[in-house]
């Protein structure tokens, strides 16, 4: 079958639509009010509270077409099917239909002539084995076999690999998995779905969601039972169309034809050359959104800003060894802001930051790049052994603003290693030193999920947004929020430090506002009442789109999907621990509540 993105991402919501899902707008890629990750990774992170039994303003049926991103095999990109950024389409039922449906739908949309008409013999699933915390899924392989798939094409796998949990806590559940027989040679006789040598290609995953992990890793039943799907939209568009790379799929092409264009060198002419431009158009997307993104972020050394900078600067070190011309990284941005334009309005709206953002990123590393790789190879050229000094990585990165991870690559390409640990100790002597702020790079394990404590922040963040509001005036916005159980931290929008009076007035109106036991009223209404009541918000625009206000007395109105205290006084006394620069024109607080 030959069919495009566009047409995948249509038929696949409408075929939900007409099971009664309703469309709900992707969310923003930065994850709001959850420190246990950086970047949404999959159609159900926005949807956690509604997966643990808050109601959704839109129903108990949803689908969408998520933009996700993940990092963790970032040095796999170059290869057939890697890839940073991707769409999830996805269709969850919040204590509604659970895996008899789910499977029945799955197979009848990749199946049928009139959807994706897949042939039903290349199919393959896997289904939980079960466990001490969970039972063999039995039920969901009845399914399976009631649909037509054989026995034999129906595996039992273990919780390594039929079980999903965003992270290390919250919902999670069995699930079984849809694979996609490419033809490839089985790579032994014990070769299945499990196996990871390119046989079996997982197109769409169905996770029934029934249970809540714990801190201590015990399992509790979930009040309701979910389903939270995903099929990677664009290694399905690469199955159906017969592709052998998912970069041959249609969203590429403009991107790898300017690539061409820009450095006079051929796709596929080379495999050095072939990697080099899919690490550049992988980059560069993932860039694109990332700085095009409502919520937004910029290139820096923390956190999500350091990911994005990676990703710029590999992208410049790549087109630099294509003798690409400077400015080619926001002309490539600028292939992808057409190719998406109709399906992500925001890219359009923030073209001119993302042109901007990336020029200005590969002004600054351009200037070192090169003087950086001599100084590369003259110390390679004389140690006695094959592993790059911790010193040397640090001097890379100090000097010459290289991120690690490229000293890593550089290394790589030449058959030497890096000591990184031997980096991560002078880095941290370094930030010692120079009082660097407690933020840290390295982090270590992921923060735990929040409860009580988290909630409390969030709503102590609607408190400072209104307090700021008030202090500094209406030009204030949220620029991001991120909150541990610890601490928030909210980003806005103001061009110079504030004072200490205004920091000092804005921690006491905070405290005025909890000191007054406000009532914390959600009201769910559309989207343009909402915005006629005043309300703030960072919500999409969705004509029509039903969206909570969160009310806290007279103080705060503001759209959020929550979740919220009831009362105000719930909160112990708020305390502004510190004012600093995120970026240009961007502050950032961060606070704690004391009990
Ligand atoms: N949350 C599931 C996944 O990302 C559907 O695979």
């Amino acid at each position: 079958m030959n069919i495009t993105s566009k047409l995948l991402r249509e038929k696949f919501l409408g075929f939900f639509c007409e099971r009664g899902h309703a469309v709900i707008q992707s969310a923003s890629l930065i994850p709001e009010n959850d420190p246990s990750v950086l970047f949404t990774t999959a159609g159900m992170h926005p949807l956690i509270p509604y997966l643990l039994g808050q109601r959704h303003p839109a129903g108990r049926r949803l689908t969408d077409v998520q933009k996700c991103v993940r990092t963790g095999d970032i040095e796999e990109v170059g290869d057939d099917s890697h890839l940073t950024f991707f769409e999830m389409l996805g269709n969850w039922s919040l204590g509604d239909y659970f895996n008899h449906e789910s499977i029945a739908w799955s197979y009848e949309f990749l199946t049928s002539p009139k959807y994706l008409g897949l042939d039903p013999n290349r199919l393959s699933v896997t289904v939980f084995a079960g466990d001490d915390d969970a039972p063999r899924d039995d039920d969901s392989a009845k399914v399976w076999e009631s649909c037509g798939i054989p026995k034999q094409r129906i595996y039992y796998l273990p919780k390594k690999n039929n079980w999903w949990i965003a992270g290390t806590t919250g919902p999670c559940g069995p699930d079984t998995e849809i694979f996609w027989d490419t033809g490839k040679p089985a790579c032994s006789d014990h070769c299945d779905p499990g196996c990871d040598c390119g046989k079996y290609l997982e197109i769409w995953n169905n996770v029934f969601m029934q249970y809540n992990r714990q801190a201590d890793g015990t399992y509790l039943p979930l009040q309701q039972k979910n389903v939270d799907t995903g099929m990677g939209l664009e290694r399905t568009v690469c199955v159906l169309n017969g592709m052998k790379s998912v970069y041959d799929i249609d969203l590429f092409q403009g991107a790898l034809a300017k690539i061409q264009q820009l450095s006079g060198k051929k796709y596929n002419s080379d495999d050095k050359i072939t990697r080099a431009m899919r690490i550049i158009a992988d980059h560069v997307r993932t860039a694109t959104f990332l700085l095009g993104d409502p919520v937004g972020v910029t290139p820096s050394n923390v956190d999500q800003g350091y990911v994005l900078r990676r990703l710029i600067r590999r992208a410049v070190r790549m087109a630099n060894t294509l003798d690409m011309p400077k400015g080619s990284i926001a002309q490539l941005a600028a292939v992808y802001i057409e190719v998406y334009g109709d399906v992500y309005p925001e890219l359009q709206q923030n073209a001119e930051k993302i042109a901007d953002e990336l020029n200005k990123e590969e002004e600054r590393f351009s200037k070192t790049l090169v003087a950086g790789e001599k100084e590369f190879f003259k110390v390679i050229a004389h140690i006695p052994g094959k592993v790059v000094p911790g010193g040397t990585a640090f001097k890379l990165y100090d000097t010459f603003g290289f991120p690690v991870e490229m000293t890593v690559e550089l290394a790589a390409e030449n058959g030497y290693t890096v000591d990184v640990e031997g980096f991560k100790q002078k880095f941290a002597e370094h930030q010692a030193k120079s009082h660097a702020g407690s933020e840290q790079r390295f982090k270590g394990g992921m923060a735990e999920g929040g409860g009580i404590e988290t909630t409390h922040l969030h709503t102590a963040t609607h408190l400072l947004q209104a307090a700021l509001r008030r202090v500094l005036g209406d030009e204030v916005k949220q620029k991001g929020s991120n909150i541990t159980p610890e601490r928030l931290r909210f980003d806005f929008s103001f061009s110079r430090p504030m004072t200490p009076d205004e920091i000092a007035e804005t921690q006491r109106l905070v405290n005025e506002a909890i000191e007054r036991k406000l009532p914390i009223i959600c009201e769910e209404m559309p989207i343009e009442d909402a915005r006629k009541t005043g309300a703030i918000g960072l919500f999409g625009d969705r004509y029509g789109e039903v969206v909570k206000v969160y009310t806290m007395g007279d103080f705060s109105k503001e759209i959020c999907g929550g979740p919220h205290a009831q009362n105000t006084g719930e909160l112990g006394h708020f305390v502004i621990t510190k004012e600093q620069s995120s970026s240009a024109g961007v502050r950032r607080i961060k606070a704690e509540l004391h009990k």
